[in-house]
């Protein structure tokens, strides 16, 4: 019996000790210390001994079975830190590797181009106004001393707005900023230093140089003694800081019904350093703008008195000035919101 006992509690701690999961941990239990035990039917057993012997093999049951219990239990506390080692590596975060980014956006060439400019002017003491897409026909064209019968009117240049029959005057997309000079000169006395940004129409079929609604910047100075001296220096200024040097520009007579004497700007092409190329149509020169001394007619019908007062007004185009400046052939592609063109100025 006593090498029995022996012989089972060796047994039983070395499946204890084999044992690697807890399952096969409780089987072991039960083998030994289960209702059908081995160590359980020993301990049935002490009941066919001499009632003498049956004290001192009960003791040493007792002895084996709390051993085993307590080599159970502790099998049992490593199983399960070792289980729990495992589950806190198969969930490791490593708290050092970089997050992922979210994308954030970037804003349009043309407005990058719009803010760049718009800079320029506000470090040279310019206001920025802004006006009324939707404009009137006095605004657009009259005040700005457009004849009736000037071809600019017709409907082939200007998208007009369906309107009651009854009302007042005729509304339409503005063809151009020069409106928001006649608003600013209605409201403000002089000296003026203003730029006007922001979105024009005209009702051109839209092709690499043509797209019905594009971005203008028009200038505007009233004060006494402006002279075509000060326009002149002021656009070759606003050329050098916007290209980041100092570019050749000629002014060539022009004619708009605002201005006298008017003038159309050209600049070296920045492609081929005006060496003649697709761009500049083989010339070595660009059409940037137009400019010109303001009509005393316009000052007039604003409330400026032109005896005192003299103005230069200028209008380019933000689209083109980005186009020549990012060598983009179409202007087009400003308005497909394409990313993979968007993208390339973020
Ligand atoms: N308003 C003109 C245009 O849209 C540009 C311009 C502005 C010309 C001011 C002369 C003076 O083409």
């Amino acid at each position: 019996m006593a090498a029995t006992l022996d012989e089972i509690t060796r047994r039983a701690e070395e499946d204890i000790a084999k044992a690697d999961t807890p399952a096969t941990l409780n089987s072991v239990a039960s083998r030994y210390l289960g209702k059908k035990g081995l160590l359980t039917a020993e301990r049935r057993n002490i009941g066919l001994l001499k009632p003498a012997q049956r004290p001192a093999a009960g003791a040493r049951i007792n002895q084996a079975w709390q051993q085993l219990q307590t080599t159970l239990d502790a099998r049992k506390e490593t199983l399960k830190a070792a289980a729990f080692e495992r589950a806190l590596n198969a969930d490791l975060t490593d708290v050092t590797l970089p997050g992922r980014r979210q994308s954030a956006g970037s804003l349009h060439p043309i407005t990058q181009t719009l803010r760049r400019i718009e800079s320029i002017f506000v470090a040279a003491g310019y206001q920025v106004q802004t006006g009324p897409e939707i404009e009137d026909e006095y605004h657009n064209f009259t005040a700005l001393n457009t004849p009736e019968h000037h071809p600019a009117r017709a409907v082939h240049d200007t998208f007009y707005i369906q309107q009651e029959q009854d009302s007042t005057q005729p509304l339409l997309l503005r063809t151009h900023t020069s409106s928001v000079q006649v608003r600013t000169m209605e409201e403000h006395r002089p000296p003026l230093r203003i730029i006007c940004p922001g979105k024009v129409y005209r009702a051109d079929d839209p092709d690499a140089t043509h797209t019905p609604m594009f971005h203008q910047v028009e200038g505007l100075v009233v004060d006494e003694g402006i002279s075509m001296a000060h326009l002149k220096g002021t656009l070759l200024s606003f050329l050098k800081a916007f290209f980041g040097r100092p570019l050749q520009a000629r002014f060539r007579p022009s004619y708009f019904p605002f201005t006298e004497p008017s003038a159309e700007v050209d600049m070296e092409c920045v492609h081929c350093d005006a060496k003649g190329c697709r761009v500049c149509s083989q010339t070595g020169w660009v059409e940037v703008l137009g400019c010109g001394m303001v009509h005393p007619n316009v000052l007039e019908k604003s409330g400026v008195n032109p005896d005192i007062y003299d103005g230069f007004a200028f209008g380019f185009g933000v689209d083109r000035l980005c186009s020549l400046n990012h060598g983009i052939a179409d202007s087009r592609y400003f308005f497909d919101n394409d990313l993979r063109f968007l993208q390339q100025f973020s």
